[in-house]
Order: C-alpha cells, then sequence, then structure tokens
C-alpha cells in the first residue's frame, strides 16, 4: 500500500480499449481479444485495491458498443456474467461494493439477476467501490438525473443535486482516467465525474495491459501536482471550490462598487 496515493488518487476510471486490435495483430477473431481482456480484470481490481483507492470505474460496454456484430455483443454479455460466478464469492470476501451503471436492461435475465443479487449483497460493503459500467452513456446519465430532478419539481438545480442523481454518485469525481489502446479520447465516458480528472493515454492494448503498469501510472500521477485552477497544488475540487469562494467574498469586499 503507498502512503502518499491514497489521499491523491482516489477513484480512477479505465477505458479497456485495444481488445479488437489485439486479438487481430495475432490473426484471431475480436472477440478473441474480449475474452483475454476479461481474463486481466480481475488482477485489476486486486492492484486497485492494494493501492488503496476508493474506487474504480471499468468501461465494460457502452451505448455505442450496441452497432458491433451481434456475436460481439453476447461475448461481451457472456463475459460479464462469467466474471460475476468467478468473483462473486472474492467480491464478497474483499468487502468490495460491486455495482452497474447504466442501462443493463436488455442483458439476459440470469444475469441482471446475478448483478442486481451483488449489488444488493454488497450494499452495505465499506471496501473498494468497483463499478462496471454497461450500456453506459455519459451524456445520458446526466439526462437521466436531470429528469429526476425535474420529477421531484425542482425549478432550479445546483452541481450538489446533479451530482446526487448521478447512477453511483457515492463513486464521486474521477481523480484519474485511464484509456489503454492508444487512442485519446473519452468516448462518452463518466463526462460529469472527469471534469478535473488528470488524464492518462497508454498505447498498450488491454489484454497486455498489467498490474505493474497499472501501478506504475497510479505513481506517476499521485506524483503530479493537481491545482484545480489554482496557482498552488490542492487535494481536492471541494478544498479549491471552499478558497474560491472566500477570495470572491473577499475581493468583492474590497472592490469599490461601480455604479
Ligand atoms: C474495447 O476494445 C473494449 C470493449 C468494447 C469492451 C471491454 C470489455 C472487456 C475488457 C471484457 C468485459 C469483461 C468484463 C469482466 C465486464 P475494442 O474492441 O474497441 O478494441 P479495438 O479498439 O482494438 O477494436
Amino acid at each position: 500500500m503507498m502512503s502518499n496515493v491514497d489521499h491523491k488518487i482516489k477513484h480512477v476510471a479505465i477505458i479497456m480499449d485495444g481488445n479488437g486490435r489485439w486479438a487481430q495483430g495475432r490473426c484471431r477473431p475480436r472477440v478473441w481479444g474480449h475474452v483475454r481482456g476479461s481474463s486481466i480484470v480481475s488482477d485489476m481490481v486486486e492492484e486497485a485495491d492494494e493501492l488503496g483507492l476508493k474506487a474504480l470505474t471499468l468501461y465494460a460496454f457502452s451505448t455505442e458498443n450496441w452497432s458491433r456484430p451481434p456475436k460481439e455483443v453476447m461475448t461481451l454479455f457472456s463475459l460479464l456474467r462469467k466474471f460475476l460466478l468467478k468473483e462473486r464469492a472474492r467480491i464478497i470476501k474483499n468487502q468490495i461494493q460491486f455495482r452497474v451503471i447504466g442501462d443493463y436492461s436488455s442483458l439476459p435475465q440470469v444475469t441482471i439477476d446475478l448483478i442486481e443479487g451483488l449489488q444488493e449483497e454488497t450494499k452495505n460493503h465499506q471496501g473498494l467501490k468497483l463499478s462496471f459500467a454497461f450500456g453506459y452513456g455519459g451524456r445520458s446519465e446526466i439526462i437521466s438525473s436531470v429528469n429526476s430532478l425535474i420529477a421531484q419539481g425542482k425549478t432550479e438545480i445546483t452541481e450538489e443535486d446533479l451530482q446526487g442523481g448521478l447512477f453511483y454518485p457515492e463513486a464521486g469525481d474521477v481523480d484519474l482516467l485511464i484509456r489503454t489502446g492508444g487512442d485519446q479520447r473519452v468516448s462518452n465516458f463518466l463526462l460529469w465525474q472527469i471534469a478535473y480528472a488528470e488524464l492518462f493515454f497508454t498505447s498498450t492494448k488491454w489484454p497486455d495491459f498489467t498490474r505493474e503498469e497499472f501501478r506504475g501510472i497510479v505513481y506517476q500521477v499521485a506524483g503530479r501536482e493537481r491545482r484545480f485552477g489554482q496557482i498552488q497544488s490542492v487535494d481536492s475540487l471541494s478544498e479549491s471550490h471552499k478558497m474560491a469562494r472566500v477570495n470572491k467574498d473577499l475581493i468583492e469586499t474590497i472592490t469599490p462598487q461601480v455604479h
């Protein structure tokens, strides 16, 4: 466990990209890449836990992924089910709080039952908050939050209101977004939550990603100064907001009113 990482980097989100190219580069079908890619997911969860992270969010299936060939979509569904069956006991033993964020209603009923059973069973766990984004889109998450606030009768909302209506508000803002596979895009992932995230792009394709590379990235980024728009480094966005309010009040009192 590292000492200075856990307070700076609390929530890591990962876009697990490059499975298809990894497989094609080995003259294998794309789905083979997903199979290999899913086999390293548990290692990364374990590493996140050892690093003392509070939350890990993994992009497993985006709303755009629905346009992929049905065989590939079915493979991703089945890998999720297999992961849940295989890792359920370990998730419970390690006090991990498990969530799926997104619209997973089109998954087979057996998988929905597995997801909801595990969410219920782990809802009071105090360990790593592990979420899989499945059938997920960042814009639609924001819209869904706004719509639930409208349904509550709100006519004016705050940032806290919107944050509270997200799929998994307890996971909080993302401190570090990692994307494997070489592309430098955020692809509609956690749009609200990454407002001040550090971004890290690696050309390593997801099936080749290792615990060592993961740890190296977290260490490296924890060493980077996070300024949240200030001159000095601060530890959190809320600390920065607090300081901004104090400064704004001070400046307003000392600035002569112009009429
Ligand atoms: C991107 O690779 C990856 C995905 C669309 C899915 C990620 C899913 C997994 C790693 C397996 C799911 C496992 C669990 C346990 C939920 P790509 O196909 O876009 O790769 P490419 O960019 O090379 O085409």
